[in-house]
């Protein structure tokens, strides 16, 4: 039976083994998956031995990076991304380093019948994170997107760095303007129960979407000061279930339907 699995450590609280063994279950695809926790000190000597009978994983923290030096080819969103969550087994033997996050927020977003073109976004954060979602959310042509970050040299170099793809600008996270039509909380704010210090009237009531990419039983901190301010908002399981889908998609080019795998995780968060 083909051989996947996840590599991260710590790896014990990991969505993914469930998630794939039900796009498994559905899609009648044979293959096994499983969590696996890589030794900090050697990245690189794990993966290469799993992928000698292995054929696909998916990367977590802390090791995107590690993946993305090991990969011997890149997907171009990957390459923008500087990280790799998806690992492919090529025909050849090598190692194919792709990157579906930005793609599953992407997903997740349309699904909900929200599209990017031609929107004002504003994304907090400019670690990781959000530096794996920008190619693929400025393919989708968005009218303007501004970076904020605690840090501002670090929103200002992300900014710079993907200029040459669209409107793309840093700003504080005092920035006043127009309301905007999209928020996205790429900070880990909400694990220390923060809400990065923006403007309330960026908000437009029943019309701006706050989407914490963040996710728990609870709604997030940010997603309760969103909807105190009338905000629509949405946590980010739709985009964990998104991009293991496209990753599932990359190694065996299926599509899995991903509601009922979100319906599920979503019952046993609660
Ligand atoms: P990830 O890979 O999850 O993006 P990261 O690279 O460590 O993790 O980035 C964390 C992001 O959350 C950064 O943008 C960080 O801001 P700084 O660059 O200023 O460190 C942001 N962040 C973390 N805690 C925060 C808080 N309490 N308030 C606002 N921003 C916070």
């Amino acid at each position: 039976m083909d051989h996947y699995g996840v590599f991260g450590n710590p790896i014990g609280h990991s969505k993914s083994p469930l998630i794939h063994r039900l796009f498994a279950e559905q899609t009648g695809e044979q293959l096994r998956y499983e969590a696996l926790a890589a030794p900090l000190d050697d990245f690189a000597g794990f993966a290469r031995a799993f992928f000698r009978q292995g054929h696909g994983a998916n990367v977590t923290v802390p090791f995107k990076e590690e993946a993305y030096r090991l990969a011997d080819t890149l997907s171009e969103r990957a390459r923008r991304a500087g990280a790799v969550n998806t690992l492919k087994k090529t025909a050849d033997g090598g190692l194919l380093g792709d990157n579906t996050d930005g793609a599953g927020l992407v997903r997740d977003l349309n699904s909900q019948g929200f599209s990017l073109r031609g929107k004002r976004i504003l994304i907090l954060g400019a670690g990781g994170a959000v530096r794996g979602i920008l190619e693929p959310f400025l393919a989708e042509q968005p009218a303007q997107l501004l970076i904020a970050n605690r840090t501002p040299a670090k929103a200002a170099l992300l900014a710079d760095a993907f200029a040459d793809l669209g409107p793309v600008s840093a700003c504080g996270f005092d920035w006043q303007g127009e309301p905007l039509d999209l928020i996205i909380n790429g900070t880990s704010a909400s694990l220390a129960g923060d809400v990065p210090p923006i403007g309330a009237t960026l908000i437009r009531s029943g019309h701006t979407l706050c989407y914490d990419m963040m996710y728990g039983a609870m709604p997030t901190t940010f997603n309760r000061w969103a909807a105190e301010q009338g905000a629509l908002t949405r946590d980010g399981l739709g985009m964990l279930v998104e991009q293991a889908a496209e990753a599932f998609f990359v190694w065996r080019g299926v599509r899995p339907e991903t509601a009922p795998v979100m319906a599920e995780l979503r019952r046993q968060l609660s």
